[in-house]
């Protein structure tokens, strides 16, 4: 575990924090939540269920002791709704902004929707956080800001044009946040998540993300279908690896604030290999998955390839992902087998 990321948790289990988690029964929000009632500290969270789902909130209730449940506050809410987060901002010191519409292709298919919650109810929390003078602001960016850049390894102040509605508007986001910062002095921190994998990662539905989609897949002995010629490559970033990222950004020092962090692992996988690993793990689990992968066209508005460079959130935020993918995905596997038997 990285030195920083000690101090830090140990800082706040002797001085708990109140935070809100914005989209806390989705996957990455579920998690934080999780991590933060296991250290301690008090949460409020807001969600809406459009992607999220209850039963993610019941397991963080069977995952952590009913002493640290206690500590949890739920506003059932729409960002898009200024009043309500305003309600949910109440006492909060750190905000974890995590609400949004994810996927490129939702975000084709309906880009008012993705537009509204994700450039309205983001500018309804910046403004709402700002006014109750909140301590810190991190929230969810996305690589797919660097959109049709093709350097790699990705570095953080050097975007192409967006290929999506979507990564419009997580590209917005970053300038509202630097707007805040220079006409209000209001600071916040984005983190561009890539691909981003584990337990509570939904595995339904037609934009579900390519790992619980491929596992459920395997599990339901059903084709795994690629789109592409399966050379498209990203980087894979286990579940623990952003929530350390997001409490080292809400601790950050002030030179490390006011800025965007990529938070991966600095590995590029292809989906063949992903593919290959995914069997495997999951064959250690007693599942024998013996099907050849079936490819398709590739998807518009995809990326070819995708790495991060880590080192400003490394140099900045102390961040040390301790999970690559294959390891992240043998901590993760015996959930799904469990949850889609
Ligand atoms: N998962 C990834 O790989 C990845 C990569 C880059 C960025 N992100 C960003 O991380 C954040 C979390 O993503 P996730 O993978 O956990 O997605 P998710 O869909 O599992 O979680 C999003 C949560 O936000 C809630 N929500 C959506 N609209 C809302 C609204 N209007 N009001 C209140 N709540 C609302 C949903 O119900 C859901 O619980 C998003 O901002 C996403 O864009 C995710």
């Amino acid at each position: 575990m990285s030195t920083r990321y000690q101090e830090v948790t140990a800082n706040l289990q002797s001085q708990p924090r109140v935070w809100l988690v914005t989209g806390c029964a989705g996957f990455i929000g579920s998690n934080l939540l999780e991590a933060l009632l296991v250290m301690g500290q008090k949460v409020v969270g807001l969600d809406n269920f459009s992607t999220g789902h209850q039963y993610n909130l019941d397991e963080v209730q069977k995952t952590v002791t009913p002493q640290q449940w206690a500590n949890f506050r739920f506003v059932e809410g729409d960002i898009r709704e200024l009043d309500t987060c305003r309600q949910a901002l109440k006492g909060v010191d750190h905000v974890l902004h995590q609400a949004a519409l994810g996927s490129v292709p939702r975000s084709l298919k309906d880009p008012i929707t993705t537009n509204s919650v994700n450039i309205d109810g983001f500018l309804n929390l910046l403004v709402a956080a700002r006014d109750a003078e909140v301590q810190s602001f991190v929230y969810a960016a996305s690589s797919s800001t660097y959109g049709d850049h093709e350097a790699l390894p990705k570095v953080e102040d050097r975007i192409g044009r967006p290929l999506s509605p979507y990564a419009v508007t997580k590209y917005v986001n970053e300038l509202y946040a630097d707007v805040f910062a220079r006409a209000y002095g209001f600071g916040s921190i984005g983190l561009r998540y890539f691909n981003v994998f584990g337990k509570r990662q939904d595995p339904n539905g037609a934009y579900a993300a390519v790992i619980p989609k491929w596992i459920a897949a395997m599990i339901r002995g059903e084709d795994v279908v690629v789109n592409g010629d399966g050379e498209t490559s990203r980087d894979f970033c286990f579940i623990d690896n952003v929530v350390q990222a997001n409490i080292l950004a809400s601790l950050a020092q002030p030179e490390g604030v006011n800025q965007v962090y990529n938070v991966a692992y600095n590995a590029r996988t292809s989906l063949n290999e992903l593919f290959d690993y995914l069997a495997k793990t999951l064959g250690t689990t007693g599942i024998v998955y013996d099907k050849q992968p079936v490819y398709a066209e590739f998807r518009p508005g995809d990326v070819r390839h995708s790495q991060a460079d880590i080192s400003k959130a490394k140099q900045l935020l102390g961040y040390e992902p301790m999970h690559n993918i294959v390891q992240g995905l043998e901590v993760s596997m015996p959930w799904y087998t469990q949850f889609l038997r």
